[in-house]
Parts: structure tokens; sequence; C-alpha cells
């Protein structure tokens, strides 16, 4: 036997397939190490202010046999050599994950290998240890606290294990990205606003605006009363002047994350005096905001922690996070029943 065969052999071979949301991705991990992260977005949302779950699950019907036929060249590996399916089983919208679920039994099916499964939440934290060709890794050390901040999730979670994590608080209302999201949308930016909102605020002042903040116990969250705010902000100066979005959009774009961020390391402090870990990083699609990687920058200076901030392209949705979820489990043996069905709402 050859070297090269040893060395397929004794490789795992991961195909992580994500479709939770509006977002087809597939990708090839080897032996925890990244080969190919393939996404296709769907734009025909943006038209509508807001995913259509109808259309974002055609739409990754149309995607998923494209997306994982790109993610498999690109990584120079043929299905055989494939070791186990990793797809995303929820949280998410059910016709979405349902296109993600049935491809993964359907491949595994066909090649006789085993599925796993993978919660999306616990793949967003675990995107801090996919590994990349000639990068040098910056892997978080356990336990460490992880902020998980995304579309539809503000959550701090203390991640003990690959396996075990623990959520300390939780939004009790609407999601950071939502709150993002729906004030972009007041101001009439395109959805989703979150980047736009980012964007603008580079050129604003910070302290134009004051918004509400929540007093909530704990570790929880709540985004909804900065929204009211926002809005009832805009709708007042409005009846005196109404250009004051487009005189004021620098100025309220700056506030609104300077209140966003300030409602989210208050939070992260707390967490981190509390449980007395000394690493910390951040996760999920509102981890791509700038001013919110400057801010974790500038707390792990402060307080001499460890910080993990994800490549841009790991924050977002991506099947590399699935694919190194998938791995882990893969490890322990922990492969799903091919009559497994994807759920909607699960935690992490
Ligand atoms: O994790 P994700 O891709 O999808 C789910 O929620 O599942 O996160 C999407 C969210 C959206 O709310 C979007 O506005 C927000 O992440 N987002 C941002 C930025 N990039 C994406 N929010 C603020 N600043 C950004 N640069």
């Amino acid at each position: 036997m050859c070297e090269l065969q040893i060395f397929l052999i004794m490789s795992v071979i991961i195909l992580g397939i994500e479709s939770s949301c509006d977002d087809t991705s597939a990708a090839i991990l080897r032996d925890g190490e990244l080969l190919s992260n393939v996404t296709a977005g769907q734009a025909v949302h943006e038209m509508y202010g807001g995913v259509v779950p109808e259309l974002a699950s055609r739409a990754h019907q149309q995607n998923i046999i494209p997306v994982v036929d790109a993610a498999l060249k690109k990584a120079g590996v043929e299905r055989n050599d494939i070791s186990a399916v990793a797809f995303t089983r929820g949280p998410g919208l059910m016709g979405s994950l349902l296109v993600g679920t049935s491809f993964a039994k359907g491949f595994a099916l066909g090649l006789d290998i085993p599925m796993i499964d993978v919660n999306h939440l616990q793949a967003h934290v675990l995107a801090h240890f996919v590994r990349e060709p000639g990068v040098e890794p910056h892997l978080p050390e356990f336990p460490f606290l992880c902020l998980l901040v995304s579309g539809g999730n503000s959550q701090i979670i203390l991640v003990k294990s690959y396996k075990e994590m623990q959520v300390l608080g939780q939004t009790i209302d609407d999601a950071a990205g939502e709150a993002f999201d729906k004030c972009a949308k007041v101001m009439g930016l395109p959805y989703p606003g979150g980047p736009y909102i980012d964007k603008y605020a580079k050129m604003g002042n910070p302290k134009a605006f004051a918004f509400a903040k929540p007093h909530i116990k704990g570790f929880d969250y709540s985004f909804s009363g900065l929204k009211t705010s926002f809005l009832y902000t805009l709708r007042d100066a409005q009846k005196e002047d109404p250009n004051f979005v487009q005189n004021h959009l620098y100025d309220l774009c700056a506030s609104l994350q300077k209140t966003v961020i300030d409602i989210l390391m208050d939070k992260v402090h707390k967490a981190m005096k509390e449980t007395g870990v000394k690493h910390l990083a951040v996760a999920g699609g509102v981890s791509a905001n700038s001013g919110l990687r400057e801010a974790f920058e500038d707390y792990g200076r402060r307080h001499r922690v460890e910080v993990y901030i994800p490549k841009f392209s790991f924050t977002t949705d991506n099947a590399a996070m699935v694919a190194i979820t998938g791995y882990y489990k893969y490890l322990d043996n922990d492969f799903c029943a091919v009559d497994l069905a994807p759920y909607a709402r699960v935690s992490i």
C-alpha cells in the first residue's frame, strides 16, 4: 500500500452542510483542517426586507447540489473519500432545515457512511476551532465564555468542552442582530441592516443621541426597549424635520451601535467577573460588527484576558462550523439515525 493510500485511510474527512436560514453552505474538513467552504446567499429576500421562509427553502433546493459539488472540487476530494456527513439539524427555519437534512440523508445512504446531526448554535461557538492550512491557529482554551450574537440569538455561553455548553444568559425578547435590522428598516436601509449601520457608524458621533438601555437582572439581555426608544426618537424628530434621518444618518447609526455594544459588553463583563474565566470569545453574524470587535479587543487589553474573534467568513452562517462540530462528534462516535427529523427550536 502506497503512502498516499495510508494517509487517505487514516484521515477523517467530513462534509458539512448548513441550511438553517438563507445561506446554503457546504464545507470539507480533513482532520479538523478546512479544505473548502462554499456558501450561496439568497438575494431574493432583499426586496421583502426579511427572510421569506418558503422562498428560502426553494432556493436551498436549487443551490444545494452545485454548492456541495463546488466544495468537493475546491477541496480536491472525491465523494468516496468522505468519512461522514454533518448537517445542521436546528434551530432554524423548518423548510430550510429539511432541505439540508434530506440531502445529508440521501448522501449518507448512497455512500453508506454515517450521519452527524449538529446544533447550529454549538456550531457557531465551535467555529473558533476550524484550522486553516498555512494559518497560525489561535484556539480558545476551555473553559471560555462565548458571546453568541446573531439575527436570532443573543446569549452568553460558558463553554466547558466541545460538547458541554451552559447558557448563562440570553435575550428575553429581540436578538442584537434583530435590533440592528429593525432599526435599519425604520431608517429605510436595505435588509439585513446590520452591515449598513456598521458602515455608517464609522462616520458618525456615537454620543449624538441617547437611547434607552434595559435594566435586567442576571446575564439576560433585552433589546425591545432600545428598538422602541429608537423609533420614538425618529418619530418625534421627523415632526420638526421630515429629512431628519437623511440629515443625521451617520450619528444615528453610531449612537445606535454604541448603545447595542454597551448593552452587550456590560453583561459580558458581569459574566467574566462572576465566573472568573480568563478566555473570552465572540461568535455569530453580529460578531462581524467592527465596533463590537474593537470592544472585545479593548476588553482583552484592559482586563488581561485572552480574546478570540472569528475570521469574517466564520461569523455569518457557514458550513465550516458545522463540519468542525461534526468532526469532534465523529471522534466520539456520536452519530445519528437516518430517520431523524430536524427541529426548528432547540437550545444549545
Ligand atoms: O448568524 P447570522 O448570519 O444569521 C442568523 O441570525 O442565523 O447573523 C445575521 C445577523 C443579521 O441580523 C445581520 O444584520 C447581522 O448578523 N450582521 C451585522 C453585521 N454583519 C452581519 N450586524 C452588525 N454589524 C455587522 N457588520
